[in-house]
C-alpha cells in the first residue's frame, strides 16, 4: 500500500509554471515572441511573472474514446512544441480522459527532455460529478459507490444531482486531477460553473459554500497542491443586472480576501469570450453601480481573465460578416475569430478547443500575427 502511494508520488512531476521556465519557453520561439504572442498579466500578483501564450489549448469537446485520446495527445504535443504553453481541462471532460491525455503528452515531452514542468501553465476544474473513462451503465450507483459511501459527499450537498463544491469533495477531486495529470501541483484550479447551484440554493447558502470552498483552496495552496484558484463560468459574468445567476467579481474577491487575506490566491476567472459572446469587454454589469465590464473589474481586483469557447464551439469558423475580416485582417473566419478574442484588451489567453493536430497547426498562424491594435479592435463595437 505504502509502496504504491510512494510510486504515485514519484511518478508526478514536481514544480509549477514560474518566471524562469516561462521566460525560457518564450525565448525558444523568437518569431512568436516578437509578434507579441506571449504576455504577462501585469496587474495580477504572482501571475505577473509568467509569460503565457495568447492562445491556449482547450480539451472539452470530443468523444470519450481511445481514438480521441490519441488525437488529443498528438495535438497537445504539437502545441507544446510550437509555442502554446497554456493548457485547460476539467476532471469531467471526456470522463477524465482529457486530463489523462494531458498527463500522457506532458510525460512524453518531459521524459525526453523536450519540455520542463515550469514552462507551462495547466488549469483544471471540479464541480460536476465525474465518471471514469466512460458513462457507467448506472451513473447513480457509481456516484453512490465512489463518493457517497466512502464519505466524500453527502447527497444533500449535491446540487441538481450533478454539482458539488464541498471541502472534502474538492480535496478529493484535486487529488484525482493531480494523478490524472501526473503533476504534483496544479497551476490553476477552477470551481466549474458554480453559478449552476444558484438555481437550487439561496444566495446566502451559495456565498457560504463559496467561502468554505475558498478556505479549502487556500489550504491546498499552502499544501503545495495548487498555485492559484478561481471560477470558470458560463453565464455568471455575462448576464444582465438583476439576473438570478449574475455574480459580482468584487464580492467574490471579497470572500477570498476574508479567508485568505489581501494575498489570497483567487487570481483567475474564465468565461466565454468570442465574437458572439463579447460581454466581458462590452457589457457593463459589474461594480456597485453596474458600470464596469468584467475585464475592467478584474483588472482593478488583480485577477487574470481567460477566455473560453473562442470559436463558439466551432460556429465561428464560417459565415462571419465582411467587416470582421476588414477590421481584423486575417484570412479565414477561424483565424479572425481567434484574433478577435486574443486581441481583447486585458484578456490574458484565449482558449481554443483543439482535439486535432491540424487545428493546432492552423491556429499557430494566428499566433504569428501581432494582436490587432486596440483602436482598430474597438472599431468592431461601432461597426455594423
Ligand atoms: N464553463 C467552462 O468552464 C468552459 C466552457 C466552455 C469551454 N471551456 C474551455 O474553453 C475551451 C475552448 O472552448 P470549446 O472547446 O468549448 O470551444 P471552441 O474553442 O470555441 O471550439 C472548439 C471546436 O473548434 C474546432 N476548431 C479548432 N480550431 C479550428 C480551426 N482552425 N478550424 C476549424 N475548427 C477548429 C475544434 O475541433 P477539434 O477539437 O476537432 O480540433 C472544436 O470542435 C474548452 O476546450 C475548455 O477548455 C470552459
Amino acid at each position: 500500500m505504502l509502496a504504491a502511494a510512494l510510486l504515485h508520488c514519484f511518478s508526478m512531476f514536481p514544480g509549477h509554471a514560474d518566471r524562469e521556465g516561462t521566460e525560457a519557453y518564450r525565448a525558444r520561439f523568437p518569431r512568436l515572441r516578437d509578434a507579441g504572442h506571449f504576455r504577462r498579466a501585469g496587474h495580477v500578483p504572482g501571475v505577473d511573472q509568467l509569460w503565457l501564450s495568447s492562445i491556449g489549448v482547450g480539451t472539452y469537446l470530443g468523444e470519450p474514446d481511445e481514438a480521441a485520446d490519441q488525437d488529443y495527445t498528438k495535438a497537445i504535443i504539437t502545441a507544446l512544441r510550437s509555442g502554446l504553453n497554456v493548457l485547460d481541462t476539467a476532471i469531467n471532460y471526456r470522463h477524465q480522459r482529457s486530463e489523462r491525455t494531458i498527463g500522457a503528452a506532458l510525460k512524453q515531452l518531459i521524459d525526453r527532455g523536450q519540455l520542463q514542468r515550469n514552462q507551462i501553465l495547466v488549469s483544471t476544474k471540479a464541480g460536476y460529478l465525474a465518471f471514469d473513462e466512460n458513462l457507467p451503465p448506472d451513473p447513480r450507483a457509481y456516484i453512490l459507490e465512489e463518493y457517497v459511501e466512502p464519505g466524500i459527499l453527502d447527497p444533500s450537498q449535491i446540487a441538481g444531482g450533478m454539482h458539488a463544491m464541498t471541502p472534502a469533495y474538492l480535496e478529493d477531486q484535486i487529488g484525482r486531477s493531480c494523478r490524472n495529470l501526473g503533476l504534483a501541483t496544479i497551476d490553476v484550479f477552477y470551481l466549474h460553473n458554480p453559478e449552476t447551484q444558484l438555481s437550487e440554493v439561496s444566495r446566502d447558502l451559495f456565498r457560504r459554500r463559496l467561502s468554505e470552498a475558498f478556505a479549502t483552496l487556500e489550504r491546498q495552496v499552502q499544501a503545495g497542491k495548487l498555485c492559484y484558484y478561481g471560477l470558470a463560468t458560463w453565464n455568471a459574468f455575462r448576464l444582465s443586472p438583476g439576473s438570478r445567476d449574475l455574480l459580482q467579481l468584487d464580492e467574490i474577491a471579497g470572500l477570498a480576501e476574508e479567508v485568505g487575506g489581501a494575498q489570497h490566491h483567487l487570481r483567475f476567472v474564465q468565461l466565454p469570450f468570442n465574437l458572439a459572446m463579447p460581454e466581458a469587454y462590452g457589457f457593463p454589469n459589474q461594480g456597485s453601480e453596474r458600470r464596469q465590464s468584467l475585464l475592467a473589474a478584474a483588472s482593478a481586483l488583480g485577477i487574470a481573465v481567460i477566455g473560453s469557447a473562442t470559436l463558439y464551439q466551432g460556429r465561428l469558423t464560417h459565415g462571419l460578416p465582411s467587416f470582421v475580416r476588414e477590421r481584423l485582417g486575417l484570412t479565414s473566419d477561424a483565424d479572425n475569430a481567434i484574433q478577435f478574442s486574443r486581441s481583447a484588451p486585458g484578456l490574458t489567453t484565449a482558449l481554443v478547443g483543439m482535439g486535432h493536430e491540424e487545428h493546432v497547426v492552423a491556429n499557430l498562424r494566428v499566433a504569428h500575427a501581432p494582436p490587432t491594435p486596440v483602436g482598430r479592435w474597438q472599431e468592431l463595437f461601432q461597426a455594423s
